[in-house]
Protein backbone atom coordinates (compact mmCIF):
# COMPACT_ATOMS: atom_id res chain seq x y z
CA UNK A 1 0.00 0.00 0.00
CA UNK A 2 1.23 3.42 -0.98
CA UNK A 3 2.51 4.90 2.56
CA UNK A 4 2.18 8.28 1.62
CA UNK A 5 -2.41 7.07 2.17
CA UNK A 6 -1.24 5.34 5.27
CA UNK A 7 -4.48 6.08 7.52
CA UNK A 8 -3.43 6.42 11.35
CA UNK A 9 -4.96 4.10 13.73
CA UNK A 10 -7.83 5.48 16.10
CA UNK A 11 -9.50 1.79 17.05
CA UNK A 12 -7.06 -1.10 16.69
CA UNK A 13 -8.62 -4.63 15.75
CA UNK A 14 -8.76 -5.56 19.57
CA UNK A 15 -10.58 -2.28 20.12
CA UNK A 16 -13.23 -3.22 17.71
CA UNK A 17 -13.74 -6.59 18.31
CA UNK A 18 -14.56 -5.37 22.01
CA UNK A 19 -16.97 -2.91 20.82
CA UNK A 20 -18.64 -5.67 18.13
CA UNK A 21 -18.95 -8.04 21.44
CA UNK A 22 -20.38 -5.78 23.98
CA UNK A 23 -23.18 -4.89 20.73
CA UNK A 24 -23.54 -8.33 20.36
CA UNK A 25 -24.18 -9.06 23.96
CA UNK A 26 -26.91 -6.08 23.81
CA UNK A 27 -28.45 -7.16 20.79
CA UNK A 28 -28.67 -10.90 22.34
CA UNK A 29 -30.19 -9.83 25.27
CA UNK A 30 -32.74 -7.90 23.17
CA UNK A 31 -33.51 -10.46 20.25
CA UNK A 32 -33.17 -14.12 21.08
CA UNK A 33 -35.85 -16.09 20.38
CA UNK A 34 -37.31 -13.26 17.95
CA UNK A 35 -35.75 -13.96 14.64
CA UNK A 36 -35.31 -10.69 14.31
CA UNK A 37 -33.82 -9.00 10.61
CA UNK A 38 -30.83 -7.22 10.43
CA UNK A 39 -31.14 -5.36 7.96
CA UNK A 40 -26.61 -4.24 7.14
CA UNK A 41 -26.25 -0.86 4.42
CA UNK A 42 -24.07 -1.49 1.72
CA UNK A 43 -21.02 -1.38 1.08
CA UNK A 44 -19.35 0.61 4.27
CA UNK A 45 -21.68 -2.12 7.16
CA UNK A 46 -20.73 -5.68 5.03
CA UNK A 47 -17.42 -6.04 7.65
CA UNK A 48 -19.10 -5.51 10.39
CA UNK A 49 -21.97 -7.18 9.73
CA UNK A 50 -20.30 -10.25 9.12
CA UNK A 51 -18.36 -10.17 12.28
CA UNK A 52 -21.64 -9.00 14.83
CA UNK A 53 -23.67 -11.72 13.10
CA UNK A 54 -21.06 -14.42 14.06
CA UNK A 55 -21.41 -13.59 17.67
CA UNK A 56 -25.35 -14.33 17.48
CA UNK A 57 -25.94 -17.27 18.57
CA UNK A 58 -29.69 -17.58 17.79
CA UNK A 59 -31.86 -17.56 14.54
CA UNK A 60 -31.60 -14.50 12.66
CA UNK A 61 -31.89 -13.55 9.11
CA UNK A 62 -30.26 -10.62 7.23
CA UNK A 63 -30.65 -8.42 4.49
CA UNK A 64 -28.90 -5.68 2.61
CA UNK A 65 -30.24 -2.11 1.77
CA UNK A 66 -27.77 0.39 -0.25
CA UNK A 67 -28.56 4.05 -0.36
CA UNK A 68 -26.60 6.35 -3.14
CA UNK A 69 -26.60 9.77 -3.31
CA UNK A 70 -27.19 10.90 -6.94
CA UNK A 71 -24.19 13.78 -6.94
CA UNK A 72 -20.82 13.09 -5.79
CA UNK A 73 -20.12 13.28 -2.20
CA UNK A 74 -21.90 13.16 0.81
CA UNK A 75 -25.78 12.52 1.03
CA UNK A 76 -28.05 15.42 1.96
CA UNK A 77 -31.44 15.25 2.64
CA UNK A 78 -33.31 14.85 -1.15
CA UNK A 79 -30.66 12.67 -2.50
CA UNK A 80 -31.37 9.53 -1.42
CA UNK A 81 -32.39 6.49 -3.62
CA UNK A 82 -32.54 2.90 -2.14
CA UNK A 83 -31.23 0.62 -4.93
CA UNK A 84 -32.07 -2.50 -3.58
CA UNK A 85 -35.69 -3.37 -1.94
CA UNK A 86 -36.26 -5.59 0.82
CA UNK A 87 -39.63 -4.01 1.80
CA UNK A 88 -41.96 -7.13 1.32
CA UNK A 89 -40.12 -8.66 4.11
CA UNK A 90 -40.45 -6.22 6.80
CA UNK A 91 -44.19 -6.37 7.64
CA UNK A 92 -44.29 -7.60 11.26
CA UNK A 93 -40.69 -8.23 11.62
CA UNK A 94 -38.30 -7.54 14.50
CA UNK A 95 -35.54 -5.36 12.10
CA UNK A 96 -32.92 -3.79 13.32
CA UNK A 97 -30.68 -1.79 10.92
CA UNK A 98 -26.45 -2.09 10.62
CA UNK A 99 -24.95 0.84 9.70
CA UNK A 100 -20.97 1.50 9.79
CA UNK A 101 -20.97 5.02 11.07
CA UNK A 102 -23.57 7.57 12.03
CA UNK A 103 -22.27 11.39 10.65
CA UNK A 104 -24.58 13.62 10.02
CA UNK A 105 -27.59 11.51 9.80
CA UNK A 106 -29.47 11.98 7.47
CA UNK A 107 -29.03 8.56 5.81
CA UNK A 108 -30.46 6.92 9.30
CA UNK A 109 -33.44 9.09 9.62
CA UNK A 110 -34.21 8.38 6.15
CA UNK A 111 -34.11 4.63 6.37
CA UNK A 112 -35.94 4.37 9.96
CA UNK A 113 -38.81 6.66 8.04
CA UNK A 114 -38.53 4.51 4.86
CA UNK A 115 -38.35 0.84 6.20
CA UNK A 116 -41.16 2.38 9.13
CA UNK A 117 -43.68 2.76 6.39
CA UNK A 118 -43.79 -0.94 5.76
CA UNK A 119 -45.01 -1.65 9.49
CA UNK A 120 -42.24 -3.70 11.13
CA UNK A 121 -43.00 -4.91 14.32
CA UNK A 122 -40.40 -3.07 15.67
CA UNK A 123 -37.27 -1.14 13.98
CA UNK A 124 -33.82 0.12 15.68
CA UNK A 125 -30.88 1.14 14.95
CA UNK A 126 -26.88 -0.06 15.48
CA UNK A 127 -24.15 1.65 14.30
CA UNK A 128 -20.82 0.85 14.98
CA UNK A 129 -19.30 4.42 15.12
CA UNK A 130 -21.22 7.64 15.76
CA UNK A 131 -19.59 11.02 14.87
CA UNK A 132 -22.47 13.13 16.64
CA UNK A 133 -19.98 16.16 16.45
CA UNK A 134 -21.61 15.93 12.93
CA UNK A 135 -25.29 15.98 13.24
CA UNK A 136 -27.78 17.51 11.50
CA UNK A 137 -30.95 15.54 11.98
CA UNK A 138 -31.45 13.47 15.70
CA UNK A 139 -31.18 9.85 15.67
CA UNK A 140 -32.05 7.39 18.15
CA UNK A 141 -29.25 5.04 18.19
CA UNK A 142 -30.32 1.92 20.63
CA UNK A 143 -26.93 0.10 19.73
CA UNK A 144 -23.92 2.18 19.69
CA UNK A 145 -20.59 0.98 19.13
CA UNK A 146 -18.00 3.82 19.35
CA UNK A 147 -18.10 7.36 19.80
CA UNK A 148 -15.97 8.82 17.13
CA UNK A 149 -14.44 12.12 16.83
CA UNK A 150 -14.43 14.98 13.47
CA UNK A 151 -12.54 12.94 11.14
CA UNK A 152 -12.95 10.99 8.31
CA UNK A 153 -12.41 7.31 8.77
CA UNK A 154 -11.49 4.24 6.79
CA UNK A 155 -10.63 0.74 7.37
CA UNK A 156 -12.99 -2.23 8.84
CA UNK A 157 -15.60 -1.31 5.60
CA UNK A 158 -15.33 2.15 5.03
CA UNK A 159 -13.67 3.65 2.60
CA UNK A 160 -12.88 7.21 1.01
CA UNK A 161 -13.39 7.20 -2.77
CA UNK A 162 -14.03 3.50 -2.47
CA UNK A 163 -10.05 2.59 -1.08
CA UNK A 164 -9.39 1.45 2.36
CA UNK A 165 -12.55 -0.83 3.43
CA UNK A 166 -9.74 -4.04 3.91
CA UNK A 167 -8.08 -2.55 6.49
CA UNK A 168 -8.43 -4.49 9.93
CA UNK A 169 -8.47 -1.30 11.95
CA UNK A 170 -10.37 1.70 11.58
CA UNK A 171 -8.08 4.97 11.06
CA UNK A 172 -8.37 8.45 9.29
CA UNK A 173 -7.27 10.34 7.02
CA UNK A 174 -5.11 13.56 7.59
CA UNK A 175 -5.50 15.09 4.64
CA UNK A 176 -9.20 14.94 4.26
CA UNK A 177 -12.11 17.28 5.82
P1 LIG B 1 -24.76 10.44 7.17
O1 LIG B 1 -25.96 10.32 6.30
O2 LIG B 1 -24.09 11.80 7.01
O3 LIG B 1 -24.99 10.10 8.61
O4 LIG B 1 -23.65 9.49 6.60
C1 LIG B 1 -23.80 8.18 6.54
C2 LIG B 1 -22.89 7.55 5.52
O5 LIG B 1 -21.84 8.40 5.02
C3 LIG B 1 -22.22 6.41 6.19
O6 LIG B 1 -23.02 5.28 6.15
C4 LIG B 1 -20.94 6.29 5.42
O7 LIG B 1 -21.16 5.48 4.29
C5 LIG B 1 -20.63 7.70 4.99
N1 LIG B 1 -19.65 8.30 5.94
C6 LIG B 1 -19.90 9.26 6.86
N2 LIG B 1 -18.79 9.57 7.55
C7 LIG B 1 -17.81 8.79 7.05
C8 LIG B 1 -16.41 8.62 7.37
O8 LIG B 1 -15.84 9.26 8.27
N3 LIG B 1 -15.73 7.71 6.63
C9 LIG B 1 -16.32 6.96 5.64
N4 LIG B 1 -17.61 7.08 5.33
C10 LIG B 1 -18.36 7.98 6.02
MG1 LIG C 1 -22.78 3.53 5.50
Amino acid sequence: MNSQASPKILFNQQEIETAVKKLAAEITEDYQDKNPLLIGVLKGAFVFMADLIRLLDFHLEIEFIRLSSYGQGRITPGELKVEQGILSQIRDREVLIVEDIVDTGYSAAFLLDYLGKEKPASLKFCALTDKPSRRKVPVNIEYRGLTVPDKFLVGYGLDCDEKFRNLPYIGYLESRD
